[in-house]
């Protein structure tokens, strides 16, 4: 069980941590919670009965689960390394838990060429003029012993002998060291643990199907690809291996 005299011996900082057994999202919560409280913080919860994933869908989040968001003061001009810092963090938090995933770009964290963990970013703007107050960080991890459903058994794995306390903790720690840590640091840490850099990979640009091999990511974390026909600089989008499709 989500124990906070646990997660508490595990982790340096002293954030407020909530914990939860069911919630629709802990992205959600982060949300309201952040309407009156100006710090940041954290929601983890057990489930979350309507998990988001990026590009509006949904995050298959049954019990048992870890769902975890953080909700931080936004750090202006910097809003690209967030999605740098997530991926980073939990993958240095799980390796922290005795397991090595891979990130592959954005920020999707991957084990023997399987999804184990999704992080959905969101912002927190000001209504008056729109800048950047505050971020949600958002990030799944498959931990749940309960069967994927038909249509992700082949595309996602679940972590086992994850303690999520300790999980919980120590992903709580990283974000904050890379939030804070020099950006050259930041990138090459993510290019350290990305492992599309090599590789063949085939998306969609323009409304077109294109394959290339990944040259490198750049210091806005975009996507080096060199095609046949020249290079083409990715800032968002889903990539996949060739060998996959
Ligand atoms: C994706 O892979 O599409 C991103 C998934 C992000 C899921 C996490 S679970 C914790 C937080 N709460 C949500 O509703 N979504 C994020």
């Amino acid at each position: 069980m989500l124990n906070i005299n646990q997660i508490d011996q595990w982790r340096k900082n002293r954030l407020p941590f909530f914990l939860e057994e069911e919630t629709a999202s802990t992205n959600a919560d982060c949300r309201v919670y952040a309407e009156e409280y100006d710090g940041d913080f954290v929601f983890l919860a057990e489930k979350q009965t309507a998990g988001r994933g990026r590009r509006g869908r949904d995050f298959y989040s049954p019990d048992h689960g870890f769902y975890f968001s953080m909700c931080v003061n936004a750090v202006t001009g910097k809003e690209i390394l967030y999605t740098l810092v997530c991926a980073v963090a939990a993958a240095e938090a799980l390796e922290g838990c005795g397991q090595h995933t891979e990130i592959k770009w954005v920020n999707d964290l991957y084990q023997n060429g399987k999804k184990a963990s999704g992080i959905l970013c969101e912002a927190i703007r000001s209504p008056e003029d729109f800048s950047l107050k505050k971020v949600i960080i958002g990030i799944g991890i498959n931990v749940s012993e309960d069967p994927f459903p038909e249509e992700l058994q082949n595309k996602a794995v679940r972590l086992e002998g994850v303690d999520r306390n300790k999980l919980g903790a120590l992903l709580s720690d990283s974000i904050l060291k890379w939030l804070h840590a020099p950006e050259e640091e930041l990138l090459k840490e993510y290019k350290r643990r990305s492992f599309l850099i090599g590789r063949e990979v085939v998306y969609e640009l323009n409304g077109k199907e294109k394959c290339g091999t990944v040259r490198d990511i750049n210091d806005k974390g975009n996507l080096i690809v060199q095609t046949p026909e020249g290079t083409d600089i990715l800032s968002s989008g889903e990539i996949s291996l060739k060998e996959w499709k």
